[in-house]
Parts: C-alpha cells; structure tokens; sequence
C-alpha cells in the first residue's frame, strides 16, 4: 500500500506539535460536532473564541435544538455562511427527535444529517467516537495528491472518494481520529497551497512522492472549468 508508511512518523510528529485546541481538550461528540462545522470555511485561530462562547450558551444537543434564531445569529455574527448555524439547529431538532439528543456513534447516521457531508461525519465519527473512516477536506486532498504525485483533478469528486478509499486501507485502528487530525495539521501547517509548503519541516518527506520528483510546487492539479 502505497501510503502505508506515513503513519507511524505522521503519527509521532501530531504527538510532538500538535496545538492545543479546545475541542482536542475535551472531544464530546458535540464539541467535535460544533468544531468542525466553524472550521469547515473558518481558520482555526478565527474559531477559537466562537467555538468557546458557542459551547457555553448551548452546551449541549438539547440547548441548541431551542436556541432562538435570534441568539444563534448573535453567537454565529462573523463567522459568515449562515446556513451553517441553520443547519446546526435543524440537526439538533433531529438528535432530540429521533436520537435521544445525542450524536449517533455511525457514520451513515450521522450523513443523513442536516449539514454533514462526509468529511464531518468522518470527523466525528472518527475523533470523538474512535471509528475507522477517514475524514477528507480540500487539506487532505492536496496532501496526499502531493503523497501520491497524483495528476488527478482534486476537483472531481470521483478522487475524493479515491483518496477516502487509501486512506481508509491504512488508517490505523487504535487512534483514527489523531491520524485524520494529524493528516489536515499537516496540509494546514506545512504542506501548504499557493507554492509555500514547508517541505524542510515535513514528517513524511521521505514516503512522499511529489517532493521525489521536485514536483510539490505543481501539485495538486486543480483544474477549473
Ligand atoms: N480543520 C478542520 N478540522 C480540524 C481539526 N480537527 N484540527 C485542526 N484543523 C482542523
């Protein structure tokens, strides 16, 4: 398997820098849940403080299902693509009815969810709930197209589910969640976009293909049309 040896030092790099973040502190299923949805279009830094003041006005599955949307736009004012907040609500609408209030530990259940595509239901499900499935964001795909000297369109949604596919074969079982967060730590800090990756302080240099072949600066291939 092709990208089998990056985990043990991707592994034991996220366990020397990883930052400390509130929602790695203390993975709640809701916690993880309410994290990865600000960061979905939000950087880390920007999260924090909503991500503090948010959990402690609604600090559970129950509160946020009666928040008014007047107070949920107050707590989500600034960190834009409102829908998202919509959605957290309608979701949470949905625990209370049909789940108990609690996050099904399942990532098909959590899919069918108002606001969870794959990437967040494999970020929780696998992070606050321990289970073995990837979890895919545009950071994710760069740093294994980079991996693989993949020429693939990361636009296409047939790679993502390519990329969920090697990744799933050599996602270690006693700490997936580490591992995926290991995987978007690494493409938000050091194998970064726009010709700046920081190839010197990379962990799997040596397991990566693109940097083999002088190719890092091309990839990945992100063709719009
Ligand atoms: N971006 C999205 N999810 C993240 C996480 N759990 N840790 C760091 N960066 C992230």
């Amino acid at each position: 398997e092709a990208l089998s040896g990056i985990v043990a030092p991707l592994l034991s790099w996220y366990d020397r820098s990883a930052r400390i973040l509130p929602w790695r502190e203390e993975p709640a299923p809701y916690r993880v849940w309410i994290s990865e949805i600000m960061l979905q279009q939000t950087r880390v830094e920007a999260v924090k403080p909503y991500f503090e003041r948010f959990v402690s006005a609604l600090p559970d599955v129950c509160d946020l299902a009666q928040v008014t949307d007047d107070q949920l736009m107050k707590l989500w004012e600034g960190l834009g693509y409102y829908s998202r907040a919509r959605n957290l609500k309608k979701a949470a609408g949905v625990l209370m009815e049909h789940y108990g209030g609690a996050l099904p530990a399942s990532f098909d259940a959590l899919l069918t969810l108002p606001g969870i595509g794959s990437y967040t239901a494999g970020a929780v499900a696998s992070i606050a709930y321990g289970l073995p499935v990837p979890a895919v964001d545009g950071n994710v795909l760069r740093v294994v197209s980079r991996l693989l000297a993949s020429e693939e369109d990361i636009l296409k949604p047939i790679v993502k589910k390519t990329v969920e596919r090697s990744l799933t074969a050599v996602l270690p079982k006693d700490r997936p969640g580490d591992f995926n967060q290991a995987l978007m730590e690494l493409g938000a800090t050091v194998c970064l976009p726009n010709g700046v990756a920081l190839c010197e302080r990379c962990p799997v240099q040596g397991c990566c293909k693109a940097h083999r072949e002088g190719r890092v600066m091309e990839l990945p291939v992100k063709a719009k049309k």
